[in-house]
């Protein structure tokens, strides 16, 4: 197995205890392909995330090829236009209370201050947000969908297995980034993918190796303190 690549950002092996400690976002990947056998083994791998009755849900679907480039021009173009679809479901509550606005607002200076992307820069802005629907040119592209028939307890065992599939991907020194950009455009990515109007559009994935030069690979986001999650209640 590959070892984990260590960001630039820790330093210290006691920093690196584990896959879920050095797991961030990467948005720009070499071109370094993905044996589809490593990739096969991350979604198995994944794919051991609990989950309600055991239920499982959720698909990963591989996009490549013709159909990629189909995928990222249609996506591209349909943004570039400022389409708008009616989005499959909901994920930021609104309005965004000002507590969470301070975490959106903080991520996206993370972001855009490793791109040297000032605030009032719209194209800047604009042309990063739209390398989303390029899957940030990784060498893997994933869109991953769910029965529309389950509720938030379904959401909550997809999820598990994305993160699950992150670490896994990251232990073996591979890289990820979730792209909920994509649940924009649920209508335009099935009608790409021939899927039934049964599934859910969640997000897409870019997978790959790190190109540990990109200066958007050095975006570092914090955490809140604990005390603003947990509470002991006696
Ligand atoms: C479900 C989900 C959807 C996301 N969608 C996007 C996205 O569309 N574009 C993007 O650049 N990052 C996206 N992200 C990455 C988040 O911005 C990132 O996880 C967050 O800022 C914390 O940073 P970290 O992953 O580097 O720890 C998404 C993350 C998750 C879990």
């Amino acid at each position: 197995m590959n070892k984990p690549l260590s960001p630039s950002f820790i330093t210290s092996a006691a920093d690196a205890e584990s896959s879920a400690q050095l797991r961030r976002s990467v948005r720009g990947f070499t071109s370094q392909p993905v044996a589809d056998a490593l990739l096969l083994d991350c979604l198995q791998e994944a794919r051991r995330a609990p989950s309600g009755a055991n239920l499982q849900p959720g698909y990963f679907w591989q996009v490549a090829g013709a159909r990629r480039e189909q995928l990222s021009s249609r996506l591209q173009q349909a943004y570039a236009a400022g389409a708008q679809e009616a989005e499959d479901y909901g994920y930021f509550p609104n309005p965004l209370p000002l507590s969470l606005r301070k975490r959106q607002v903080a991520a996206a200076q993370a972001l855009y201050g490793a791109l040297g992307v000032e605030r009032g820069d719209a194209a800047g802005r604009g042309a990063q947000f739209g390398r989303n629907f390029r899957f940030f040119d990784a060498p893997v592209a994933l869109i991953i969908s769910i029965d529309s028939g389950f509720g938030p307890g379904g959401y909550m065992d997809l999820g598990m297995a994305i993160y699950g599939l992150m670490l896994a991907a990251q232990s073996r020194g591979l890289a990820t980034c979730a792209i909920g950009a994509m649940a924009s455009y649920p209508g335009l990515i099935r009608d790409v993918l021939v899927l039934p109007a049964t599934q859910t559009v969640v997000c897409g994935m870019a997978l790959g190796y790190e190109d540990t030069g990109a200066a958007v690979n050095q975006t570092l986001t914090a955490r809140a303190e604990i005390d603003a999650y947990f509470k002991r209640l006696d």
